[in-house]
């Protein structure tokens, strides 16, 4: 059985994009393998949020994740900074790290451009901080995205000089899970290609089908198209593609027709988009609201995940310090 890692950006709400793309693909991977997920809220650090509003984000993240499937029965779900032991083995890797290689990361060059006033340490080292969370568990897979490759390529260049260093074997070179075909690219709706968390844009998972409905409705349409079999525009484009996520074929095919006769009437298209999304979000949107006020439960998941990551997490720093050359006497 792989064991199989992801962290978890504590940046608030899941939208359909999230749910789509890796969200429903974990769910899947949790039944044929170790699976840890993690909420990676010492990452956020490094862009100094708000102490409150970071705690209002990793409850949000973690209740979306578990409303929406992600079982603490069959993976092991935990808040990363209840590992204390991740920040001992970043230690540690952070001295076979150089300066000059971490520079250059494009994640940390973009964060540099993006806020110059606060270039920190913490930022340099966000790779050896990931490359820690994965190799405490001796994952086997991670699934990531594209901005996430160079990461995994230094952790495994980590794991090696880990190893080279101290001549042993120990840590192993974990690789990238790529959905490939069962990644689902979601539009956003105002016409960009890619569901993200500007105004409007997103549907998320704990949205009222009121509030579906608005945003469905204000999405970017046009006259119709102006000659039969015409290709359509990216923005609506955008519109039949949720729709053949979320509905079926048949009414995918009666609004390709439509489209394809010049009959199309985007203001019925738009309420079939958004009664079919809610068919989707409901169930999810009842358990958020049900998890959201049961801060007991929420205590015992994270406890219960905390103590189930910490005791392989403990093991390895166990034998790294051994490694390492810390030994008692
Ligand atoms: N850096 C990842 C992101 O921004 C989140 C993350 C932190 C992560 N630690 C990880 C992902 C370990 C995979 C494995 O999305």
């Amino acid at each position: 059985m792989d064991i199989v890692l992801s962290g978890i950006r504590s940046t608030g709400k899941l939208h359909l994009g999230n749910y789509f793309g890796a969200l429903r693909n974990f769910i899947r991977m949790q039944e044929e393998n170790r699976c840890y997920f993690f909420i990676a809220d010492i990452h956020s650090l490094t862009t100094h949020p708000d102490p409150k509003l970071l705690h209002d984000n990793v409850k949000n993240v973690l209740v979306d994740y578990l409303a929406a499937g992600i079982d603490p029965k069959k993976s092991v779900i935990y808040v990363q900074s209840d590992v204390r032991e991740t920040i001992e083995l970043y230690l540690y890797l952070n001295m076979h790290a150089y300066m000059g290689e971490l520079a250059k990361t494009a994640s940390f060059k973009e964060k540099a451009r993006k806020q110059p006033e606060n270039v920190n340490a913490g930022l340099l080292t966000y790779p050896t901080l990931m490359a820690a969370d994965i190799l405490i568990h001796n994952a086997d897979k991670v699934p990531v995205g594209k901005d996430q490759e160079q990461h995994l390529e230094m952790t495994r260049k980590f794991a090696r000089r880990f190893n080279n260093f101290y001549g042993v074997d120990y840590f192993k070179e974990p690789v990238a899970y790529n959905f490939g075909d069962d990644l689902v690219k979601i539009p956003g709706l105002d016409g960009s290609g890619k569901m993200g968390k500007s105004e409007g844009n997103a549907i998320y998972l704990s949205d009222s089908p009121k509030e579906i409905e608005k945003k469905v409705k204000k999405a970017l349409t046009d006259a119709g198209p102006a000659a039969p079999d015409s290709v359509k525009p990216d923005y609506i484009e955008n519109l039949f593609t949720l729709l053949r996520v979320v509905s079926t074929p048949e009414v995918v095919q009666h609004y390709e027709d439509k489209w394809n006769s010049c009959e199309i009437r985007y203001g019925d298209l738009k309420k079939q988009l958004a009664e079919d999304i809610i068919k989707v979000t409901s169930p999810i949107r009842e358990r958020i609201v049900e998890i959201e006020k049961d801060d007991s439960y929420l205590r015992r998941v994270t406890l219960e995940g905390a103590e189930m990551a910490r005791e392989s997490a403990s093991k390895t720093i166990r034998d790294v310090r051994e490694i390492v050359g810390f030994r008692s006497f």
